[in-house]
């Protein structure tokens, strides 16, 4: 048996087959068994059709055989295509031969059953269809990342995952053993990424993130995906205006390549579209507070914004939005102040619409040696473990700033989940680390 003679499900549901034999295999998505035929849904990496198998075709035993076999047995079949308008798909398999290849005996999933449940069974229900086009859809969304960069002159680098010290403060840093002191897993590349840019001007990298978040939330996970991006030269705008155009190009990309995916999922697509057109609005922190508070929102200048704030000012806004200028000590110690006011940073973040919060934190970095020593100081780090950062700041120090984009929030957002966990395979999440 050669490779080729196995042919993609969705090969078939294109029609151009019908009359055809044609063999195909895959897993057991749904079954039935009425008197002596069997019609059996069999679902590969491309999709889900019918196949028919009939005691007067294929022989009593492979019909008795699927009254008994579990959901997800692994099979092969080969037979003639059929157009079929009641199938699902619009065409089915009669089949003249039919195999199975792997059994499986009491499927453990078999709809209904709780989340705890379906978290600690995350390696059988990863199989269903509608993960796998969640997956698909990631991974359009990380090949459009990169190829926007990549397309744009961005020299991708790879920084480390263990670090020696905080980029995004200590609360949500995770300590692990490293030989004989402790070392941390990475917040952010972006400290490093910084080094970087002195000798390759503009770079990018796609690592893994880790947060100790404290609670469990609906768009925090402990490991996320991290596309950053950092270069020489530019300041807030210009990296705003690549924030907008990543955004921009990565949903058109999706929309493009993971159209039926997104619709089978239910995903209202008028409102993604949206977001293809640049630029995007932009509004001050200032901005925002009044806003929140002519709608009743009880908040102050100074306060953070939560996912309620964020939603409410969401409402404004059909495609995603800039919120600038925050006050300092709501961020980072890294980030450049206003020379026009310092009570605020030159820092943004990128709000997807429809309620979906923060996808995006930038900023211009600041670049020079006695603020940022004064910065790191009010923050309250030790300026012992930022002597390497600081020394960017003594030799040859440029105007330079970046972003940070999270995948899955992004990923949450395109695909309109109400969770994030499900935007990745295996969710790390206070309480569980499992599988
Ligand atoms: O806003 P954050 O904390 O910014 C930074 O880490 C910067 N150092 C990035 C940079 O400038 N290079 O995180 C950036 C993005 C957020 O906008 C959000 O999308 C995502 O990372 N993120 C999370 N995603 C999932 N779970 C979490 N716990 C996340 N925390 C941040
Ligand atoms: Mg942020």
């Amino acid at each position: 048996m050669t490779q080729n003679k196995w042919i993609p499900i969705a090969s078939v549901l294109q029609g151009e087959l019908v009359g055809r034999t044609v063999c195909i295999r895959g897993w057991i998505y749904r079954r039935s068994v009425v008197g002596g035929k069997a019609f059996v849904r069999i679902r590969d990496s491309t999709g889900v059709i019918q196949v028919v198998v009939d005691r007067s075709r294929v022989g009593a035993r492979a019909v008795k055989e699927l009254k008994d076999i579990g959901l997800e047995a692994s099979v092969e079949a080969c037979g003639t295509v059929v157009e079929q308008p009641r199938a699902p798909g619009g065409y089915e398999i009669h089949a003249d031969r039919f195999n199975i290849i792997g059994y499986s005996r009491d499927f453990p999933i078999k709809g209904g059953e709780g989340l705890e449940y379906l978290l600690d069974n995350r390696h059988l229900v990863l199989r269903s269809p509608r993960y796998a086009r969640l997956m698909k859809i990631k991974h359009t969304i990380l090949r459009a990342g990169r190829e926007y960069f990549i397309s744009n002159g961005w020299w991708e680098v790879t920084p480390p995952i263990l670090t020696a010290s905080a980029c995004e403060g200590g609360a949500t840093l995770f300590p692990v053993k490293y030989f004989e002191r402790t070392a941390y897993l990475s917040q952010s590349a972006q400290l490093y990424l910084e080094v970087l840019i002195y000798s390759l001007e503009k770079v990018w990298s796609l690592t893994p993130s880790f947060r100790a978040e404290k609670s469990r939330t609906r768009r925090h996970l402990a490991e996320y995906w991290h596309l950053e991006a950092e270069a020489a030269w530019y300041n807030m705008d210009d990296m705003m205006r690549v924030s907008e155009e990543l955004v921009s190009y990565i949903v058109e990309k999706t929309l493009e390549e993971r159209r039926r995916d997104l619709e089978e999922i239910g995903r209202n697509l008028d409102t993604l579209k949206q977001a293809v057109n640049t630029p995007y609005p932009r509004i001050r922190y200032d901005e925002a507070i009044e806003i929140l508070q002519t709608k009743g929102v009880n908040i102050e200048w100074g306060a953070d914004l939560g996912a309620d704030e964020e939603r409410v000012l969401a409402i404004e806004f059909e495609q995603p939005f800039f919120i600038t200028h925050f006050p300092k000590e709501i961020k980072s110690f890294y980030m450049k102040l206003d020379p026009r006011d310092d009570r605020v940073v030159l820092g943004f973040d990128l709000l997807a619409p429809e309620g979906y919060g923060e996808i995006i934190g930038g900023s211009e970095r600041e670049d020079d040696y006695e603020a940022l020593l004064k910065r790191i100081v009010e923050n309250g780090l030790n300026p012992e473990d930022y002597k390497w950062y600081l020394d960017l700041r003594r030799y040859g120090s440029v105007p330079h700033s970046g972003f940070g984009l999270g995948i899955e929030r992004l990923a949450m957002w395109i695909a309109g989940l109400n969770h994030i966990r499900d935007t990745i395979p295996f969710p790390r999440f206070r309480g569980r680390i499992y599988p």
